[in-house]
């Protein structure tokens, strides 16, 4: 259902009409065809049975398979449009980011965090199952993620390597685990623009913009071979990780609980800095749109072929902004 609200959104501003170029899919068409991909991955890789220890597997397959937008996944996949990247490469690692994601929230949701009860339209996991299965599962995902980017054949030793730092950085202590304790500490207090931006940047920015340099590096795009194209994409990625967590302090205060999927107006409530708190709705409405045109900016710079295939990206800019969920 909160799809048909995104593609309503595209719709209306005129974004999903467009057949695209290269591939002849309208953005809606690609993004649903991707998101079912996305699903399919994660319930090849988190069945909900397991002998093993079947209590562990069904909460770790209802946190990651029951729900979400599948943002992250989407970046990959885009980004790897642009640089040609290996198919097989460009699942395992959509798969591992979006297990990555899922842990986070499993983790942010704990009453010893944001204490919520509401996610993806469901009770969150340690309201299902317990806050001891929710923390085992949240740690058995993040696990997971790096099995998966780890198969024996099929992926070159070096590209596992590359796409499990990449992923490890953004998810420690300089990237989403670092940000969250940024988060944590400044809530009740006020802290500066610089503060706030590098508190977003890291605990959600972060994982997006590996998503991105993820999917480049599975065209075999790094800092030193191709180095504009990484560039590009490096920016993209930062900006619009930004971006993403400034809408997401923004539907915290408009949004109402059906379309969110989760309980409304509980960064008020919990004192948290956002961008809403510190520059009110309509500066954080104004930066976001500012911070969607920066990184659509930034894909000008790649060279033209690249330039020709970041379509994707683009129109998931405009998603990150305009989306009502
Ligand atoms: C929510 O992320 C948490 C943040 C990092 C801001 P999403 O808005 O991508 O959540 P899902 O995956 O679609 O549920
Ligand atoms: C969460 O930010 C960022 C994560 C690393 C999970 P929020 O706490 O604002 O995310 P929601 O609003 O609960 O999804
Ligand atoms: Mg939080
Ligand atoms: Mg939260
Ligand atoms: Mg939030």
């Amino acid at each position: 259902m909160r799809t048909t609200i995104v593609s309503e959104v595209l719709h209306r501003n005129g974004l999903q009409a467009v057949p695209i170029a290269t591939d002849a899919l309208t953005f809606g068409a690609w993004m649903e065809r991707h998101q079912a991909k996305a699903q399919a991955l994660i319930t090849r890789f988190v069945p909900q049975h397991h002998p093993l220890v079947p209590q562990l597997h069904e909460a770790m397959h209802y946190a990651a398979a029951m729900g979400g937008k599948r943002v992250r996944p989407l970046l990959v996949w885009a980004a790897g449009d642009c640089v040609q990247a290996d198919p097989q490469a460009l699942d395992r690692a959509a798969c591992a980011v979006e297990l990555v994601h899922a842990y986070s929230l499993v983790h942010d949701d704990l009453p010893c965090m944001d204490d919520d009860v509401l996610r993806r339209g469901q009770p969150t996991t340690h309201v299902r199952f317990g806050e001891a299965l929710a923390l085992l599962a949240g740690d058995a995902l993040q696990a997971l993620a790096y099995e998966v980017l780890t198969p024996d054949d099929g992926l070159a030793p070096a590209l596992q390597a590359r796409l499990c730092a990449l992923l490890a950085r953004a998810s420690g202590a300089d990237g989403m685990a670092g940000g969250q304790t940024l988060d944590i500490f400044a809530t009740g207090g006020a802290v500066s623009g610089d503060d706030l931006m590098h508190m977003h940047s890291r605990k959600t920015g972060a994982l997006l913009k590996a998503s991105v340099l993820m999917g480049a590096a599975c065209g075999g795009v790094n800092a030193t071979h191709q180095a504009q194209t990484f560039t590009a994409l490096q920016t993209y990625g930062e900006v619009i990780g930004l971006a993403f967590q400034v809408v997401d302090d923004i539907l915290d205060v408009t949004a109402d609980s059906a379309t969110l999927g989760k309980t409304p107006g509980k960064d008020a409530q919990q004192n948290k800095s956002t961008y809403v708190s510190a520059l009110g709705l309509d500066a954080a409405r104004a930066l976001a749109h500012t911070l969607r045109d920066k990184a659509q900016a930034a894909l000008d710079a790649l060279p033209p072929a690249q330039r020709a295939a970041s379509q994707r990206l683009r129109e998931l800019a405009d998603l990150i902004v305009l989306r009502e969920h």
